[in-house]
This record gives C-alpha cells, structure tokens and sequence, in this order.
C-alpha cells in the first residue's frame, strides 16, 4: 500500500486513533533523513509484515535546490539514492537537512546517562563543524585498538596515546565551542518553556578538568591496564544538566522533562540554523503524552515562532482547534487524508 504526504514547510498536525499509522508515517520521514529507523536498530524491521521490500522517495526542498531522496530497504540491504546516485556514506544524507524525533521517550535526554546527552551534542556539532566526524573516527579507531592492546595485556597500549590526544583534543574543542554557544540560547528556552528554574548546563570533557587529555591518559594508565579498558577521554563526556545546588534534577516531574528536552531541540535547531543556515525538521510524536493542555500550547506557540518544519502527530481531535496549523491531515488504517 502507497501513501503520499506533502507537509507545508511550517506547521503540520496529523490527527488519527490509535494504530492509525501516524507514527509510521513520521517514520518514514525519519528513515528519508537519517538512513535508519527510530523504533528498531533494524531498519528491515519498518518493512510490512508479508512484504519483501519498502520504497520510500522525499524530496528535501531548500531555498536554492531540491534534493531527492530515494530509499530502498529490503531484508538484507537498504539502498539510497540522493538526487539518483548511489550513496557512499550516510553522513552525505544526513547532513542535508537536521532532522529530530520528540517521541514519548525523549525525556530520556533528561532522565538517562551521559551516553544519551553526549550523542545529542555529537549530533549538533556534527551539522556546525565539517571535520567533526573526521576526528571522531580516528579517536573510535585509535580508542578501540588501546582498549584491546590493554585487554590483551600487550604492553602495546600507549603507542595509541599520540593519536588518543590529537584526535581527542580537536574533538573536545569543537564540543566546547559548540556548547559555548549552546549554553548561551538555552536559557531563554528554558525560561519560557519550564519558567523560573535554576537549570545549568556543565560540560564534562570526560576528563579531569584541569589535566590536558595526555596527562589524564598518562596518569589514568595503571587503573586502565587493572580495568581493561581506557577510563579517561572524550568518549566519557556529558551535557550535564543542573537544577539548583542541591541539583535536583532527577525529581523534575515527567512533564518537566518534556519541556527541558523541547528546550534543548530548539535550541539545538536555532544554533544550527544561526551557523549553517540550515532550517531543521523537527518531529513530534504524541504531543499530548504527558504534557497537559497549557504546556502543549506553550510548546506549540514556540515551535510556530521557529525556523523549523513541525510534524505533529495526536490522537486528540481537539488539537485542531488551535490555530496554528498551516496544513492538518488525518490518519485512517494506514491512509493518509489531506
Ligand atoms: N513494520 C510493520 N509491519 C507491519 N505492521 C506494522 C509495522 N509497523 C507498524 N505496523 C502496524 O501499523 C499500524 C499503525 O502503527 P503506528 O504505530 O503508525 O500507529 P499510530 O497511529 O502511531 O498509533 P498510536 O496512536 O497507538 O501510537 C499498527 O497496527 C501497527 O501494528
Ligand atoms: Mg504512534
């Protein structure tokens, strides 16, 4: 079965029950954007039951171009197209347009480790800065072989060292500078999103503060040859999120966390789009879990003001009496209805 949607570059509601399809829908715009799924690891996994293969095709509309987008998935290959040609790498689709999903679960960002926040800010710097993923290669790559000289007990560990910092302190800078600006629009997110709220944001590096990464590494080295792997670096780093001095953050009700987490895409978008003039995609699926009906406003009046393309998805037929739409569609048992 074949569907088609056109949102409007704005504001997009799509109202449908529950099983409707509205999150497969945002899916599929997911999949067009990033190459993968949200829901599984597996993107064979978005393919219909008793289907061989699913075949999505987008097009990313920008101010001076048009980018196609084609994606063929079947069970053991996914193959994409960008305006025909093959690609190469992912990062060629994923750079086009930044696109994020606010699920039912993004409160995550909040809730959970470092891992979760660190990826977030990977993923922005990863828009902003070029070489980004060039330097975080080459510290996955140099990381892994240290990690398995220690665990193999070769004594070959330190030769990864001089690689360790190059490509590590590059990567850290780019984060720093990144979260310089991040920390710098945040507050004014928070401020009319959550209101009056002692919320910092702190950037670990993944190492003692005041060491350069060689003397954290140096110094660090016995306890990684007792531990197995390499304790210190920018793999360990974290956005870590502040309330108050007693920092209370992990008390902050679900509904807050929401706002928090709707705060931090914003204002990831706005940086983006201040520094590569990108406007970002943002998805939103099941507005009303958990945020009450005045917050859903709140939340939706900013999301309006933004240069961003919003789809909003909700069970809630009432939604559509808020205004500010510029383009609604209904979902019936997988059909989509301007
Ligand atoms: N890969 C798949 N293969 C087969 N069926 C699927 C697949 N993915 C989703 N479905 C089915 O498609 C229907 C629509 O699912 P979807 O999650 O999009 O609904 P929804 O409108 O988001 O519902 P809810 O409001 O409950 O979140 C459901 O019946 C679901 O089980
Ligand atoms: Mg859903």
């Amino acid at each position: 079965m074949g569907a088609e949607f056109y949102p409007h570059k704005r504001m997009n509601l799509i109202i449908g029950p529950n099983g409707s399809g509205k999150t497969s829908l945002l899916e599929a715009a997911y999949i067009l954007s990033r190459g993968r799924s949200f829901r599984d690891n597996q993107i064979s996994k978005a393919i219909s039951q008793e289907k061989e293969h699913l075949e999505l095709f987008g097009e990313i509309c920008k101010p001076n171009s048009t980018v196609g987008v084609g994606v063929h998935v079947s069970h053991n290959q996914t193959e994409i197209r960008l305006n025909g040609q093959r690609l190469e790498r992912l990062s060629d689709l994923v750079r086009e347009v930044p696109l994020q999903i606010f699920t039912p679960r993004s409160h995550e960002l909040v809730e959970r480790g470092a891992d979760t926040r660190r990826r977030f800010v990977e993923w922005g710097v990863f828009h902003v800065e070029h070489s980004y993923q060039i330097f975080s290669k080459r510290y996955k790559k140099a990381l892994s072989q240290r990690n398995a000289a220690l665990r193999l007990r070769n004594k070959l560990e330190n030769i990864w060292v001089e690689e360790l910092v190059s490509s590590g302190s590059r990567i850290n800078e780019m984060r720093e500078n990144y979260m310089a600006e991040f920390s710098q629009l945040f507050p004014n997110y928070i401020a009319s999103l959550v209101g009056d709220i002692a919320l910092e944001t702190i950037w670990k590096k993944g190492w003692p503060q005041h060491s350069s990464l060689e003397e954290a590494l140096l110094n660090g080295n016995d306890q990684d040859k007792r531990r197995g792997f390499t304790l210190n670096g920018p793999h360990r780093a974290d956005m870590v999120l502040k309330l108050g001095r007693e920092n209370l953050i992990r008390r902050i009700s679900r509904g807050q966390q929401k706002l928090i987490t709707m705060a931090m895409f914003l204002t990831q978008a706005k940086l983006l789009n201040i520094k590569t003039g990108l406007e970002s995609i943002l998805l939103v699926d099941d507005i009303g879990s958990e945020l009450d009906a005045g917050n859903r406003e709140k939340a939706l009046e900013h999301l309006k003001e933004e240069h961003v393309q919003v789809i909003i998805t909700s069970t809630d037929p009432l939604l559509e009496r808020y205004g500010g739409f510029d383009r609604l569609f209904h979902v019936e048992h997988g059909e989509i209805l301007g």
